[in-house]
């Protein structure tokens, strides 16, 4: 099928690729020439496993059989020209809805933008899909500025899981799929051509769930939340296993046997960030307010600001381990991103205590393998060193913030090495603080004792 993919961020580039593999002949637009020219030699803007490979091999399937009829994959072309979706039969909308400044609430500027655009080049019975998490009622809104101007275009609400560092495995095999389309004589043709689009994602066993718009938006938020709310709740258990001295992974553990329970997302530690989950939780609070319904979401004021606490409270460890003050002492910080396999620095917990820690004094060198020159555009003033021996090198304390398998697989005696004190704080609780204690090491972790 002709597809087209509008905005070639993260989502946008992820789903053009794994459409095109799917088998579909796929034109990705965005108005970033930079973006536009990298993508066109297949290499995507950002760090994403898998990822390269993919556009390097669909490019190779549309030179080697010309453009349109790759071996198993379709085709796949990246533009900055909108003109050119004009022609495809379903277009999928995959732009940013950032946080607004100053504001909790989402920014929906470029959705807004990305369907008045388009509308211009839908014929009828074309389907525009959106994917970008919005606040509920956003879909509904959409369709009736649609309507008003291509009265035979179908909208629906098809909203992405995808994580990043998992994202082409996510989109090639998601857990469900979810169509938000209204109750009315199109229904079914309408989920027909989307069926079409994921026919291979259903085959391999994919669950399919054909909803109204408001639930389909809902699903995105009320899963984001839920994930959310299980990492404060652990973290939560953290900090009452300080008080009480337990040790929140053997917690966690047990607890997460119980499979009404289940032992994912209780990993305890410096708590989420990322493009997601913080603006997430905060955009739909903000909804629920505008709904009169604020009182149903207040429980996520809590679960932020468990969240937040992580990070003051890993600063205050990390001045404890080192005399109560950072002055005069080099502070190594392992990890950049606001997880493991990825580059994305956006709401990091790791630079948000590594600049911390800057600020009262410390002398704070941050390495990691993929994120810092994404870290050095948002967080100048901070010292980078890519080299993880280098950035080892005559530290008084070392702060595993982002645990990437080069950190979790660090050799106590080797790293003691390389040091000037032997003082380790594990952010993430990935580390055994037997090994690391019996090479010597003060080893602390949040909610360990
Ligand atoms: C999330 C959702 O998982 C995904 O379904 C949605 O589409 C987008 O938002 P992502 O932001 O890529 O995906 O990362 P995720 O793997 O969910 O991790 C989010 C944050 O939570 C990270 O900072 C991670 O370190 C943290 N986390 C995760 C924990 O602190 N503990 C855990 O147990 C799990």
């Amino acid at each position: 099928m002709k597809i087209s993919v509008i905005g070639c961020g993260y989502l946008g580039v992820v789903h053009a690729a794994c459409m095109a593999r799917l088998g579909h002949d796929v034109v990705g637009v965005d108005v970033d020439e930079r973006k536009i020219a990298a993508l066109q030699s297949a290499a995507a803007p950002f760090y994403e496993p898998g990822l390269n490979e993919l556009l390097a091999d669909i490019q190779a399937g549309c030179t080697a059989h010309g453009a349109g009829t790759g071996a198993g994959a379709g085709s796949l072309r990246f533009t900055t020209d909108l003109e050119q979706i004009a022609g495809a039969r379903a277009h999928f909308v995959c732009v940013g809805t950032p946080q607004r400044k100053g504001e909790n609430a989402a920014d929906l500027r470029y959705v807004d933008a990305a369907f008045a655009s388009a509308a211009a080049y839908l014929a009828p019975g074309d389907l525009i899909i959106g994917k970008s998490t919005v606040p509920v009622g956003t879909a509904g809104r959409l369709a009736e500025d649609l309507h008003r101007t291509v009265p035979e275009a179908r909208l629906v609400w098809n909203p992405e899981f995808l994580r990043e560092g998992h994202a082409v495995t996510d989109t090639l095999h998601p857990d469900r799929l979810v169509y938000g389309i209204p109750d009315d004589e199109h229904r079914e043709t309408t989920a027909a051509v989307l069926d079409e689009i994921y026919a291979a994602p259903l085959a391999g066993g994919s669950a399919r769930l054909v909803t109204d718009y408001p639930t389909a938006e809902l699903v995105k938020t009320a899963a984001n939340s839920f994930l959310a709310t299980k990492i404060s709740f652990i973290n939560a258990m953290a900090e009452l296993c300080e008080a009480a001295g337990a040790d929140v992974t053997e917690l966690a553990d047990a607890i997460g046997l119980d499979d009404r329970i289940g032992r994912k997302f209780l990993n305890a530690g410096l708590g989420f960030g990322g493009g997601c989950l913080p603006k997430d939780i905060r955009a739909f609070m903000a909804r629920a307010g505008e709904l009169g319904a604020d009182q149903a979401l207040t429980f996520l004021r809590e679960v932020d600001s468990i969240n937040m606490r992580r990070r003051i409270r890993m600063v205050e460890l990390a001045r404890e381990v080192c005399d109560g003050s950072f002055l005069g002492k080099t502070i190594t910080v392992l990890g950049a991103a606001f997880k493991p396999e990825s580059d994305d620095v956006r709401d990091s917990p790791a630079l948000n205590v590594a600049a911390q820690i800057q600020l009262q004094g410390g002398n704070v060198v941050v390495t990691d393998p993929q994120a810092l020159t994404n870290a050095e555009q948002r967080y100048p003033d901070l010292r980078y060193e890519p080299d993880l021996q280098f950035a080892l090198a005559g530290a008084d304390a070392v702060l595993l913030l982002t645990e990437w398998g080069d950190y979790t697989g660090l050799d106590p005696e080797k790293t003691a090495t390389l040091v000037r004190a032997r003082r380790i704080l594990d952010g993430r609780n990935v580390l055994d603080p037997t090994t690391w204690r019996a090479a010597g090491w003060t080893y602390r972790a949040l909610g360990r004792p």
